[in-house]
């Protein structure tokens, strides 16, 4: 039996645009002897398993893109679509592949929303367990139209990082991600916890970069993303990745308190 439930199937064209981007540049796919890469909990259509194949494609052609859902339904539908580098099969978190391969990436997006926070660290683990040494699990939430992003890395270790990816000609506040945090962190945008803490530091850097507007949102962005640095925040990477409205910090700096 597929481990998992069924859930709401919602997905959409062009959804997880930002994930995909993501993807593309992780230098787990770059040097991956084996470019598998899964689509964990892919939906109502084959939408974005394809999608994610078409965008890897151009940093790995040999990238080969498994969709995975746990609805019969949904993985006969999808399998009208499969094509060369793109799969279709039914499995839950433990990630069912053909021959003993493991992935080098699991991409699971809106999934975990719809679990119980207490489900988070054991489908980590089991999803985490089945890739290939070094790779990644990419897991997180956005809005419907893909503007409002954000996911954990997770590999064999536990959890990497944490990253906020917003459409900035359209933001009016980073805050808005509070109701699109990963289910490890949705429930922890209280006082006391880290994430509330950097996205109340978020907003203030935010303001006050405001007069950067005049040269567009995304000098406003990376000027809030350097205000946070300057606080003493932890941020990773640099303008290339600022200037897609990403910010990015290890999971230390907004992991829930015990
Ligand atoms: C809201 S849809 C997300 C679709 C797509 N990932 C997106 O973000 O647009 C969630 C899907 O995950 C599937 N799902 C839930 N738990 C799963 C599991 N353990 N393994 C595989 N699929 C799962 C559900 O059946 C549903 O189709």
């Amino acid at each position: 039996m597929p481990i998992g439930s069924i859930t709401r199937g919602t997905t959409g064209t062009n959804r997880l645009r930002r994930v995909d981007r993501w993807i593309a540049a992780h230098p787990v796919l770059r040097r991956a002897d084996d470019p598998l890469v899964v689509d964990l909990g892919y939906g109502a259509s084959a939408t974005t398993p394809l999608e994610l194949h078409q965008r890897l494609r151009k940093v790995r052609p040999d990238v080969e893109v498994v969709g995975i859902e746990i609805d019969p339904e949904r993985v006969r539908l999808a399998s009208l679509s499969a094509r060369p580098g793109v799969s279709f099969r039914l499995g839950g978190f433990e990630v069912p592949l053909d021959g003993g391969r493991r992935p080098a990436v699991i991409r699971a997006l809106n999934v975990l929303r719809q679990y119980d926070e207490s489900q988070v660290d054991a489908s980590w683990r089991l999803m985490t367990s089945r890739l290939q040494p070094g790779g990644v699990l990419v897991e997180g939430t956005c809005n419907e139209v893909g503007r409002v992003a954000s996911w954990v890395d997770v590999t064999e270790a536990g959890p990497q990082t944490f990253t906020v990816a917003l459409h900035l000609a359209s933001l009016e506040a980073p805050s808005v991600v509070a109701e699109r945090l990963p289910k490890a962190l949705i429930h922890r945008n209280v006082p006391g916890e880290r994430v509330h803490d950097l996205l109340v530091d978020l907003d203030r850097q935010w303001a006050i970069a405001a007069p950067l507007s005049v040269y567009g949102p995304v000098q406003r962005w990376i000027a809030t993303v350097e205000g946070l640095r300057a606080a003493g925040w932890p941020v990773r990477h640099g303008r290339t990745r600022w200037r897609l409205g990403e910010l990015t910090l290890p999971w230390s700096a907004v992991a829930p308190r015990p």
